[in-house]
């Protein structure tokens, strides 16, 4: 089974988790993509739900399936958002916002009575950090808000390279606006810890750490996909 086909098994089993009438948070990225075509299928065979998307690409991919779409504002509380994830742990501590949207899918699923993260295996790691965390700042003031960043990481013991993101020549911009700055640690041992840290910074928007947000986990390896709970 290759990446995609384990995404599309994910996404799948996330499926059977939606019911009628359900109000929907739906996630950004490939394999979020893979729910969205999914349930594009659904809704078309009458499943009646009402979606919220984290992001632009989300909502345009939606509305090009023909998935009814709501803002946040309409449906400020949601039922379900299915989400993926760039790294997780045993915990249900994840990394997210490799796609950007870290800050939409946050406010999303803390909307969300539940949240299903959708991953292949590649995903489950032991300790979080490997991939690099995407914090989400101001552009006001960046480089202040990188060197503030830089000393809480070295309060907690971490160290690494800093990266604004880029979109080619330009510097990549999130959909509220904002710069992303991509952090690699190596290795975060103390998730709470370090999200307390970074939650004190002003520039800080938000970042990629999600904690005790996820209800559960849907694996898909090459045995088919799993339900991983904290
Ligand atoms: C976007 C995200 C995505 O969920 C995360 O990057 C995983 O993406 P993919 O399914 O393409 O691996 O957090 O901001």
């Amino acid at each position: 089974m290759d990446a995609r086909e384990m995404k599309v098994k994910a996404a799948e089993a996330a499926l059977a988790h939606v019911e009628d009438g359900m109000r929907l948070g739906i996630g950004t990225g490939s394999t979020a993509e893979e729910f969205v075509r999914l349930l594009a299928e659904k809704v078309h065979g009458g499943l009646r739900i009402q979606g919220v998307p984290t992001s632009e690409r989300t909502a345009r991919l939606c509305l090009e399936l023909g998935v009814p779409l709501k803002s946040l504002d309409e449906l400020p509380e949601l039922d379900l958002t299915i989400d993926g994830a760039d790294e997780l742990d045993a915990d249900l501590t994840l990394v997210k916002g490799g796609g950007g949207a870290l800050l939409r899918e946050k406010i999303v699923a803390a909307a969300s009575s539940r949240m299903i993260v959708i991953a292949d295996a590649t995903k489950l790691v032991e300790t979080l950090g490997a991939f690099p965390l995407p914090i989400e700042i101001n552009p006001f003031g960046q480089t202040s808000t990188r060197i503030a960043v830089e000393k809480a990481a070295s309060r907690l013991g971490l160290s690494g390279e800093m990266k604004l993101r880029r979109a080619g020549d330009e510097l990549f911009m999130t959909d509220g606006g904002h710069y992303i700055l991509d952090a690699s640690f190596g290795r975060i041992p103390d998730a709470e810890a370090l999200s307390g840290e970074l939650n004190f910074i002003p520039g800080v928007v938000e970042h990629g750490l999600f904690i005790h947000m996820a209800s559960f986990a849907i694996i898909a390896g090459e045995a088919g996909a799993r339900t991983l709970k904290a």
